[in-house]
Order: C-alpha cells, then sequence, then structure tokens
C-alpha cells in the first residue's frame, strides 16, 4: 500500500533572493525526500510558499520606497525561477497573500477563539508620536543594556546577540522618525499556549525518530513553561482579525505562516479538481507529515502549531520534523546585511545544478553545523562526482558501446566476484533506502558514492578492456555486471541528482523516465535485459578547473560590504 507523506518545507520570507544556506537548511533535503518517496510509488504532496507578511518584508518595502506587494511578489517570482532551475519538486509553491490562505488562517482562528484558545489582553507597546503608531519590535533602535552597542534593535542585539523586548533598549527611538516613542497600552490576541503544556510534553515522548537536537530542543522549551504569545500586532501589512474592533491590527505573521501547509495543501486539491484530496495527507490517520525546516524555527513547529492543530482537532500533528543545523560559508555565519553569501540566482548564472546538490547533500548540516567552502565544492565535483561516479559510468559504456555493438552484452552464470558485486549493490541499495526512510541525507548518499567506489575496485581487478579479445564473453560478463551497478545507481542517485539520473537512464537505452521504472531493483534478475540498445554515451559530469577557485574567493570579498 503506498504510503500518504506530507511534505511541508519553510516558508521563506519574500524579502529578498536565497542562498546556498537556505537550500541546504530544508529545500534540497525536502526535495530529496520527495523524490525518494515519489519513486517507491507512495502518495507526495510536497508544499510551501512565499511568507508575504512581517517585519522582514516591511522594512524593505519602507527602505526601497515602494510598497510590501512589490517586494515580495519580486521575489516570489524569484523562488519560484530557483525551484525550477535547481529540481527543487514542489507540488506547490504558492505564497500567503491568497485569499484562499486568508480563509483557511481565519478558519483555524476563529475556531481557537470560540473555543477559548484565543482571548484578549492588554500590552504596553512602544508608539511613535511622530509616525502615529505603535512600533513593531525590529523598528525600534537603541543602546544594548547588555554590550552597550547603540544600534541594538527591538528584538535583539546583533552585537551581542542577546534576544531584546523594545523596553530593554536606552534611548529607544523610531527607526523611521528617530523619535523616542513612548509606551501604551494596546489590546491584543493571545494564543492558550499554557493549555497545552501536558498534551504537548505527551506527544513528543515516543518520538524515537525525531533527530536528538530537535527532541531535546523541545522537550526542555516545554519543561521550562511554556508561556501565551500575543499573536497580532499593531500593523497594517499582513491578515485581518476576522473579529469587531481590530481593524488596525493584524494577525502575528507566524500565527499564519504555519497555517500555509494546510491551506497549501487545499490550493493544491483544488487546482488537481479534487476539492478533498488534501484529506488524504491531514485527516487519513496513517499519513505522515515531515517538517523540513533550519534550527531556528524549532520551537515553531514542534510546539506552537502542533498546540494550534490539537485545538482545532481532528488533523494530523507533524510526524517529523527534520530540522537542520546552520551552513557557514568559508568559515563564516551568512550574512545578508554583510552580503557575506553565495545568492542561489547568481550561483545558476555561473554553474548547473548538481555539482551542488551532490556537495550539500554530502555535506548537509544534518546533526551539527557545516561549511560551503569553494575549494571543497572545486574538490567534491572533481573527485568524487566526476572521478569517481562519472568515470565509473563513462568508462563502462564507452567500453560496451564500442566493443558490444552498442548493446548490453549477455552474461555467462556469474562467477563469485561478480555475485560479490552485485550483491554489494543490492545491500547498498537497501542502506540507501534505511537512511533516506530515518532522513539521513548524507549517509545516504556516502552509501551511494560507496557503490560507485567497489564498482571501480571491480571493474579494475577484472580489468575487461584486456580480456577483450582473449576472452569476450568473461569481459561481457563483467561489463553487463558493471552495468547493473550502473543502473542500480542510477535508481540511488536519483533523488539527489535528478538530471545525471535521467541521463544514465537514457543512456542505459531505457525509455520513458527514472520514475517509470520505480525505487526497486533487482539485482541478479534481468533488470537490465542483453541486447538492449544503447545510446551514445556523454560524460555525466565536467571537471571544474582550479580557477573557479580563485574566481570565486575573489567574487566573495569584492561583494563584501
Ligand atoms: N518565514 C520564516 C523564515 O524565513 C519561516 C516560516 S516557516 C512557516 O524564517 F512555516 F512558518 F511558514
Ligand atoms: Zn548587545
Amino acid at each position: 500500500m503506498p504510503a500518504n507523506i506530507l511534505v511541508a518545507v519553510a516558508w521563506p520570507y519574500a524579502n529578498g533572493p536565497l542562498h546556498l544556506g537556505h537550500l541546504a537548511g530544508c529545500y534540497l533535503p525536502a526535495d530529496i525526500f520527495a523524490r525518494y518517496h515519489r519513486l517507491k510509488g507512495d502518495n507526495v504532496l510536497m508544499v510551501s510558499g512565499s511568507d508575504q507578511h512581517g517585519t522582514p518584508i516591511t522594512l524593505r518595502a519602507d527602505r526601497e520606497g515602494t510598497s510590501p506587494e512589490v517586494v515580495s511578489q519580486r521575489y516570489h517570482a524569484d523562488f519560484l525561477r530557483c525551484w525550477d532551475q535547481m529540481g527543487i519538486s514542489f507540488d506547490l509553491f504558492t505564497r500567503t497573500g491568497t485569499d484562499n490562505h486568508r480563509e483557511v488562517v481565519h478558519e483555524i482562528f476563529t475556531s481557537l477563539y470560540n473555543q477559548g484558545f484565543i482571548y484578549s489582553d492588554v500590552m504596553n507597546l512602544p508608539f511613535c508620536p511622530e509616525c502615529k503608531r505603535y512600533l513593531p519590535d525590529r523598528y525600534v533602535e537603541g543602546t544594548c543594556p547588555h554590550c552597550g552597542n547603540t544600534k541594538a534593535r527591538g528584538d535583539q542585539c546583533d552585537n551581542c546577540g542577546r534576544t531584546l523586548n523594545p523596553e530593554d533598549l536606552q534611548d529607544a527611538r523610531c527607526q523611521i522618525s528617530g523619535t523616542t516613542p513612548r509606551f501604551q497600552d494596546s489590546e491584543h490576541l493571545f494564543l492558550k499556549l499554557t493549555a497545552f503544556q501536558d498534551s504537548l510534553l505527551q506527544w513528543i515522548t515516543g518520538k524515537d525518530q525525531w533527530r536528538p537536537n530537535v527532541l531535546n530542543f523541545t522537550r526542555r522549551y516545554l519543561e521550562e513553561g511554556l508561556k501565551d504569545r500575543a499573536i497580532t500586532r499593531d500593523v497594517s501589512w499582513g491578515i485581518p482579525v476576522p473579529l469587531e474592533g481590530y481593524d488596525d491590527k493584524r494577525i502575528y505573521v507566524w500565527f499564519e505562516a504555519v497555517i500555509g501547509y494546510l491551506s497549501a495543501a487545499k490550493e493544491w486539491a483544488t487546482s488537481q479538481g479534487r476539492p478533498d484530496a488534501w484529506s488524504d495527507y491531514w485527516e487519513d490517520p496513517d499519513a505522515r507529515s515531515y517538517y523540513f525546516i533550519g534550527k531556528d524555527n524549532i520551537p515553531f513547529h514542534s510546539i506552537i502549531w502542533p498546540a494550534m492543530l490539537m485545538g482545532f482537532g481532528g488533523l494530523n500533528l507533524p510526524y517529523d520534523v527534520p530540522a537542520n543545523e546552520f551552513l557557514s560559508l568559508e568559515g563564516q555565519q551568512f550574512s545578508t546585511s554583510r552580503n557575506w553569501a553565495v545568492w542561489l540566482p547568481d550561483y545558476l548564472e555561473r554553474f548547473s545544478p548538481e555539482p551542488l546538490r551532490y556537495y550539500l547533500a554530502a555535506n548537509m548540516p544534518e546533526s551539527g553545523d557545516s561549511d560551503f567552502s569553494w575549494s571543497e565544492y572545486v574538490r567534491r565535483n572533481n573527485d568524487e562526482l566526476v572521478a569517481t561516479y562519472g568515470n565509473l559510468a563513462h568508462r563502462v559504456l564507452t567500453l560496451t558501446y564500442r566493443n558490444f555493438d552498442g548493446k548490453v552484452p549477455s552474461h555467462d552464470t556469474l562467477d563469485e566476484p561478480s555475485s560479490r558485486m552485485l550483491a554489494q549493490a543490492a545491500s547498498a541499495h537497501q542502506g540507501v533506502s534505511l537512511s533516506l526512510e530515518g532522513c539521513r541525507f548524507r549517509a545516504a548518499i556516502q552509501q551511494a558514492m560507496g557503490l560507485a567506489q567497489e564498482a571501480n575496485r571491480y571493474l579494475d581487478s577484472r580489468a575487461p578492456w584486456k580480456s577483450l579479445k582473449s576472452d569476450p564473453s568473461e569481459a561481457g560478463t563483467t561489463l553487463w555486471v558493471a552495468l547493473s551497478v550502473i543502473n542500480c545507481l542510477k535508481t540511488l542517485m536519483y533523488p539527489f541528482l535528478p538530471s545525471s539520473s535521467e541521463e544514465l537512464h537514457r543512456m542505459l537505452g531505457f525509455t520513458g523516465g527514472v520514475a517509470q521504472g520505480g525505487w526497486e531493483w533487482e539485482g541478479t534478475k534481468e533488470s537490465l535485459p542483453p541486447g538492449q540498445a544503447l545510446n551514445e554515451p556523454k560524460p555525466l559530469f565536467v571537471k571544474l578547473e582550479d580557477s573557479v577557485l580563485e574566481q570565486e574567493s575573489e567574487r566573495l570579498q569584492a561583494n563584501l560590504v
């Protein structure tokens, strides 16, 4: 029975382009996972969208002198291009500005409100007399009480990293007018998280499949005790509050963005002409939902969203939250303000997606932070993709193509080393499957690459190029075995490297796509029929010159602000 798998991926703020940190953090692992399950024959729904609301968007719009709508639509279009070029295979990548999203948010809000899980209370907030408005945390600037940094923001000090509240700042001023804000009372709505404390603690016990960092973080957070949270803001950009008396307020961006996972599933179902199909992923108790996010988003997905779902009732809670840690760039944190980043649109103008997908998957920040460096990028491309996997495929295919009339050779009864080679492929297949099921992407791609190494060794020790004349039938057997292993690798690599897998599939003489072949690999049976006509072999990957390294290092330095 195919499983129903919801692949829910963090919604990026549409206030700037994506960089490699985003890709490694959640989009690539989600895509690998979704492709694996689709190939296996499961029903997969992979959704996300642009987070169009919140101060990250309005701050950018204010700075540019344009509207948040313009800013968010611009980057939404940019995101769509990136997914397309990188091969990130969303079933739907929508945005939080749709009517559908607002309606679903209102439905959840109203239900929680009617059940008493949302209530109103008064907050003391900074009001700018000059701008005549309440100031969101990020709009208040002042001196950090901890380190004396004069440019600390109302939510955080970038110098010492401490989180702050606007009232902690000394000499607080409005970022826009420079005026000192006064603190005054404003009525807001609160989500009663305290009501879910016990159910959440109970829910996370037995979550053995969760990564230890996610589970420990969540447990600690819950054990410290939850506090109710304000879910409205004094801003004009965002989703309106469906209650009287809240006209000048909007729903807090985090409260509504997480609802996007559900609203996107509904939008997808409608677009399929099966408006109830979302229920397969949300109401079927056997469906599993995986939330791919960066570690800074953990509490929203392991606590707040589950609490909202518990309150609403009847919908599936997250099955797993495989949050990644952070990727750094040449040993330093990615920084948008300093422009210390490799931007995805920029990368795609100069390089192809697969070396990046490979390197990021093999070096994914899964159980700890990891680093991207151009020297490793070049090395992994040249030594692993080109010299190990690409070279294996190329020499086996060219040797066969030239010496066996362009067809898959037939084979004798397999001798011991050949049977062992196929058994190794079968066990690598099993290993990769298990790793992918458990969201261990680094291990999975290492196991696949390990098989390519084994196959190179097998080939070297058999030297079919030598036995071609003396013992053509042995050479044929060796090449058939090697081709079968490559055929297996094509499948194992597909979630990571879809376009080279399609290419390999075609060169092996198959028609249709890799997807039609499914995930299973029947090693010793004739999954690669002798006599099948091959297509002319071409190299799968291209070697990168060392000059790439200098060029990219200079580029990073030159663009630094
Ligand atoms: N926009 C948020 C960020 O970039 C992530 C939101 S994830 C969501 O950090 F699910 F809540 F939408
Ligand atoms: Zn500070």
